[in-house]
């Protein structure tokens, strides 16, 4: 099986890093080839709006977003990490997906997705608001709904979230040992 990581925020080292790499520890206990990728670190520009990729599928920027559409659509598994921003994705992770044309074909009985690949995708998310107030004013449960969005039209895959609330000390950002053994068993048994 193979598996892709992908840290959607800028910070590496903390609350979502290290929870995707937990993550991954699990997928890699269950002899899955891993493979890590930062958006961060990556050339991926905004989407213009041209709906060119409505007909080619594909988008006419050439920079790196082809490269981990590549890598996505090659995996069995993706594990995608995102902090919470303005109860939504990051903005890079937003580029992203803007960037991604359509997974789909509108057919008389609605959207059908293209991809078979992957099957299992890991979502995962941190906020500084605690819970229960992170969900109930959908800050953490904002950023899931855009994830699940994204990747329930690209692919008919068993999907798993964890959701971080209370990270407010932004200096550490530390996970828990019991929120790191779970993004680890996500990964062992998705
Ligand atoms: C630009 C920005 C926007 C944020 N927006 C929210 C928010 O809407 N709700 C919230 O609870 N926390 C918000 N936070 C806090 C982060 O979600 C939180 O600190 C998260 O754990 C950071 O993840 P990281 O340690 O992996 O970078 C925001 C932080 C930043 C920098």
């Amino acid at each position: 099986m193979k598996a892709l990581g992908i840290l959607a925020g800028p910070r590496k080292g903390y609350t979502n890093d290290k929870l995707l790499d937990a993550a991954l520890e699990g997928l890699k206990a269950r002899s899955a080839e891993v493979e890590k990728l930062s958006l961060y670190g990556l050339d991926i520009k905004h989407c213009t709006g041209c709906n060119m990729c409505e007909k080619t599928r594909k988008c006419v920027i050439d920079d790196d977003h082809q490269m981990v559409l590549d890598k996505m659509a090659a995996s069995d598994a993706i594990v995608f990490a995102s902090p919470t921003y303005w109860s939504n994705v990051t903005g890079m992770a937003k580029a992203f997906f803007d960037r991604s044309p359509r997974f789909f074909d509108i057919t008389k009985l609605g959207p059908k997705r293209l991809a078979e690949k992957p099957s299992k995708i890991i979502l995962i998310t941190s906020c500084g608001m605690p819970y229960p107030l992170s969900h109930l004013f959908g800050m953490a449960t904002g950023c899931m709904r855009a994830m699940k969005v994204f990747f329930g039209y690209m692919a008919k895959a068993k999907k798993k979230c964890l959701i971080a609330s209370g990270m407010v000390d932004y200096q550490k950002s530390e996970p828990s040992k019991r929120l790191l053994k779970k993004a680890y068993n996500l990964g062992k048994n998705i």
